[in-house]
């Protein structure tokens, strides 16, 4: 017989009659009851609710019932009847009874409910198995979803640019380097260098922080594109919202200027946010009661007003003239770190915030320089209980001026000449943002932690699973 996802029994769908026989297959949450009956919770993944399962003890052999423990894995045939009890509206007077695996409850890590998140940090491999993750799962999947149908809707072209390189997008030297070179006896050559020419690829090659470059070349052939991969930084960054692998939405597009760039991310933003209120209601329902109370209004929040835009420069100016202490001092030309960043999201104005023109020296070198000689145009988009949730630019699309700014800092026009072709040959004003998927995730989740957000997190001195 075939199984029916639990989902579909719960919602009660189209073909799924009161009355009738029917197979589920799922995982074993928990079992309680008495000597005549027993009541085991089966969750499939496929909704945060587990489908209560009914077996009186005298239709089923003792030693069958005694592997039914929590996480082992059964397939349940029985009528599908509504409920007495408390909680749910339907349930399965089990016929069959199949323990398809058994867990031992003396090693199975999961046996009782409230494990703190470090711990199901340590036994990533299983944390799939609680109600928490099973909803940051499906709403990972389905913002991954609608990012595409956004995108796809709206006539930009999916493409897909290289993990590995040889340049650094952001020309801030946090790249993980890809070699096959023997580490214990490395080729030298005549000046005592290591000699890349004997490398796989014959040169230096990286993974990717960004697939803007390659994006841009798409752009200005195809229009507007976006890219949606992982990406790689070597940054020793051990917070709650750092990765050192983690995935980036980057859309591109040609004869688009800082505004309409900010217009597209807004909209965007709010339909993939909108997208999870309308088909993952369940799962933010259980995050909100679960684990953050103000999640679902927080989420309604941004469909309500647009965010707030403003210059660098008048954001510094809100932050000197408040009372609010800092750690790191303000002043004109820092990197805004995340306490000032929440004090303008989450205190000043109570909503997201965009800010543009940043000082140039702290932005990277493809931005639109600004007339003032001193800005480049800029924008990150700061989310509240985050902070930078998208950073972005129109980009300067004036070889001499992108020259200029390159040898500024020193950095070697060689690799980056096929970039440049871009500015050579029928460049056009163009703009693009990254907005990290994870940090999309910890907003629309509520977690606290990027660590649990993604499946297998990659962090400093960590790699497992
Ligand atoms: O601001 P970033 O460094 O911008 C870029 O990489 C540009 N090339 C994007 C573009 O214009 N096409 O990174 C973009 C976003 C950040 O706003 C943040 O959301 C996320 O990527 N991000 C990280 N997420 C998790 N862990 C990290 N270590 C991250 N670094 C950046
Ligand atoms: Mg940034």
């Amino acid at each position: 017989m075939k199984n029916i996802r639990i989902y579909d029994i719960l919602k009660q769908k189209e073909g799924i009659e009161i009355g009738s026989v029917i197979n589920v297959k799922g995982w074993v949450r928990t079992k309680r009851g008495n000597s005549a009956v027993n009541f085991i919770a089966l969750n499939d993944g496929s909704i945060v609710h587990s489908l209560q399962i009914v077996a009186d003890t005298e239709k089923f052999d003792a030693e069958l019932l005694k592997k039914v423990t929590t996480g082992a894995c059964l397939s349940v045939t029985g009528k599908l009847v509504a409920s007495m009890g408390k909680g749910q509206s339907v349930e399965i007077q089990a016929e069959q009874i199949e323990v398809l695996g058994t867990a031992d409850p003396e090693k199975y890590p999961l046996q009782k409910k409230g494990h703190s998140m470090e711990f199901l940090r340590e036994i990533a491999h299983l944390r799939f198995r609680t109600n928490y993750f099973g909803c940051v799962m499906r709403l990972r999947h389905a913002m991954a979803f609608a990012i595409h149908q956004y995108f796809n809707d709206h006539g930009f072209v999916y493409m897909h640019t290289p993990l590995i390189t040889g340049a650094d997008a952001e020309g801030a030297g946090e790249m993980f380097q890809v070699t096959t070179l023997d580490l214990e006896n490395l080729p030298r050559n005549e000046s005592g260098k290591v000699d890349y020419t004997k490398d796989f690829f014959g040169k230096i090659t990286s993974l990717t922080v960004s697939g803007q470059l390659n994006g841009e070349l798409g752009a200005l052939a195809l229009g507007k594109i976006y890219t949606f991969g992982p990406t790689f930084r070597a940054e020793n960054s051990n917070t709650p919202r750092h990765l050192a692998e983690f995935w980036m939405i980057e859309p591109e597009m040609a004869f688009y200027d800082i505004t309409d760039n900010m217009d597209l991310a807004e909209d965007f933003i709010r339909y993939v946010v909108k997208y999870a209120l309308e088909h993952n209601p369940d799962d933010l329902q259980f995050l909100n009661d679960m684990f953050d109370k103000g999640l679902i209004e927080r989420l309604q929040h941004v469909d309500k007003e647009p965010f707030q835009r403003l210059t660098y420069s008048e954001g510094i100016d809100i932050l000197l003239q408040s009372k609010h202490k800092f750690e790191v001092p303000v002043k004109w030309g820092i990197d805004l770190q995340s306490e000032h960043e929440r004090f303008l999201v989450e205190q000043h104005f109570g909503k997201p915030v965009i800010l543009t023109d940043y000082p140039k020296e702290i932005k990277a070198f493809y931005m639109k320089q600004n007339d003032d000689g001193r800005t480049v145009r800029g924008m990150d988009i700061l989310f509240p209980k985050i902070g930078e949730i998208i950073g972005g630019s129109e980009r300067e699309s004036d070889l001499d001026k992108l020259l200029g700014i390159m040898r500024e800092r020193n950095m070697n026009e060689d690799i980056l000449d096929w970039y440049l072709d871009t500015r050579r040959f029928g460049t056009a004003p163009h703009s693009g943002f990254g907005l990290g998927f994870e940090r999309l995730m910890l907003f629309v989740t509520g977690m606290a932690n990027i660590r649990d957000v993604i499946p297998f997190p990659r962090t400093p001195q960590n790699a497992e699973f």
